[in-house]
């Protein structure tokens, strides 16, 4: 080997060094974040984690895009323990994804939550993706669900013609059929035959100023699902 081939080696060797101490720097901040968080905290009430260790009562469920400009706290200004939260790529509600039929059970059945937001957000990812052609790897079996929105909706999209306006408009209209698809579940339309006191919101947040548009979409009854999609009161059925 040369003596220019050795620097050479040298050369990557701590450039690779350097992305490495970049690569440490950007993981050590959330560490350092953290503990000027925990001070902060403790500095305006220091039995702030004492309480909040005690448990949750969040009278919020937040279904959100995994995009992380839109984190459910920040954009509604709530505090740890007030929205309890899960989030997937384009806040899609999918009756045989386990994971967020045990967030909705457990956030309606046990926590009793009074408010179900589906929040999407103009500009996503997700939906242009599945509004294209092209392959992104398995988060297409995903994509799917909103490619399924786009054919219900073909009539109103195909008229469109600028393509930033139809991804925004699928936006909304993803989030209205997630409303929809949440007030389906069996979850949800057995929590209405006990209490009136639970909403299903949809809701899209601008990006570019950051406010939230509430598409007034809030179902509060199963009665405009259409008739195949309303279950009977399975409590009732077992007493005949
Ligand atoms: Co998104």
């Amino acid at each position: 080997m040369s003596n220019t081939e050795k620097n050479n080696g040298q050369g990557k060797a701590a450039e690779a060094n350097q992305i490495s101490l970049a690569q440490k720097a950007s993981y050590d901040k959330l560490i350092a974040n953290n503990a000027q968080w925990v001070e902060k905290r403790i500095s305006e009430d220091p039995d702030y984690f004492i309480n909040l260790a005690k448990g949750q009562s969040p009278e919020v469920l937040w279904i959100g895009c995994s995009d992380s400009r839109v984190p459910a706290n920040e954009v509604t200004g709530t505090k740890p323990g007030e929205v309890f939260v899960h989030r997937n790529i384009a806040n899609v509600c999918n009756h045989t994804d386990m994971n967020m039929l045990s967030v909705l059970d457990y956030a309606v059945n046990v926590l009793k939550v009074k408010h179900v937001i589906v929040a999407g957000h103009y500009g996503c990812g997700g939906v242009a993706a599945a509004l294209s052609n092209k392959q992104f790897g398995i988060i297409d079996n995903w994509l799917r669900h909103i490619k399924d929105v786009y054919r219900l909706h073909a009539h109103e999209l195909d008229r469109i013609t600028d393509e930033k306006q139809k991804v925004n408009r699928l936006v909304e209209l993803n989030v209205t059929e997630q409303v929809y698809n949440l007030c389906k579940t069996s979850i949800i339309q057995n929590a209405w035959m006990h209490r009136h006191d639970l909403e299903v919101h949809g809701w899209v947040i601008d990006l570019g100023s950051g406010l939230v548009k509430d598409l007034k979409v809030t179902s509060s009854s199963p009665h405009n699902l259409g008739y195949v999609y309303e279950f009977e009161n399975a409590e009732a059925v077992a007493v005949h």
